[in-house]
């Protein structure tokens, strides 16, 4: 079942809770959290309390929280009690990420790994038995709206071949016309800003883009 995770950093900032509410109400699967430090990526987004804030909007839609942060395992807690209900962290941070990704299981969540998409698929094995989940980026992360990589989705490929069963996302520039690319090389969920939260019609862009697991 190909899940659709509409990241949050393409909604309307001044009109959040209504945005948000939208595309949940189009039928979106959970809210992507695209968390950024301006250090590890070029641009400043939000932190812990939209994140809390998005909680006690919605109670029960699972946060996918993605910290593009140079130092996430300084706010894992902070994730944690703000209500994510999955916390992914980045490959390329180094010998942190094993203690991060065991210290996000250890609180209860789902723990997650994501590589740019300069970084192979080989980087990744070591890390697959504590995860739950690997994000793929197929654009440079920090920004929205960038054109999809199509060659970063063939780590999807090596994943499933080296046995890995849990979630592969895809994320950035995914858009009802691409995701069935994502979806034939083993790509389980969507996630999409642009093609969702600026669609003249969210629903028909997540029916599409859900449809492409029958393309
Ligand atoms: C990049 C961000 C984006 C975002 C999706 O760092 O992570 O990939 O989630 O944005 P769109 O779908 O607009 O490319
Ligand atoms: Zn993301």
């Amino acid at each position: 079942m190909i899940e659709i995770a509409p990241s949050v950093l393409a909604a309307d900032m001044l009109h959040l809770e209504h945005d948000v509410r939208r595309i949940m109400d189009a039928g979106a699967d959970m809210l992507h959290v695209d968390i950024m430090d301006a250090h590890f990526v070029p641009n400043l987004s939000f932190g812990p309390d939209i994140t809390a804030a998005l909680r006690r909007g919605f109670p029960q839609v699972h946060l996918d929280v993605h910290l593009m942060m140079t130092h996430p395992e300084d706010y894992l807690d902070a994730f944690a009690k703000a209500g994510a209900n999955a916390i992914t962290v980045h490959e390329e941070i180094g010998d942190k990420v094993v203690p991060a990704l065991r210290r996000i299981r250890c609180m209860g969540l789902m723990a997650g790994i994501s590589v740019k998409p300069g970084t192979p698929a080989e980087r990744l094995r070591p890390l697959l038995p504590l995860c739950d989940l690997v994000l793929i980026m197929t654009v440079e992360p920090g920004f929205g709206g960038q054109k999809m990589m199509p060659e970063a989705l063939d780590k999807a490929i090596a994943l499933r071949a080296a046995g890995f069963e849990g979630v592969i996302s895809a994320d950035g520039g995914i858009t009802p016309d691409n995701a069935a690319q994502a979806v034939s090389r083993g790509v389980n969920r969507l996630v999409m800003g642009t093609a969702v939260f600026r669609a003249a019609d969210p629903g028909e862009a997540i029916r599409r883009a859900r449809a492409a697991s029958q393309a």
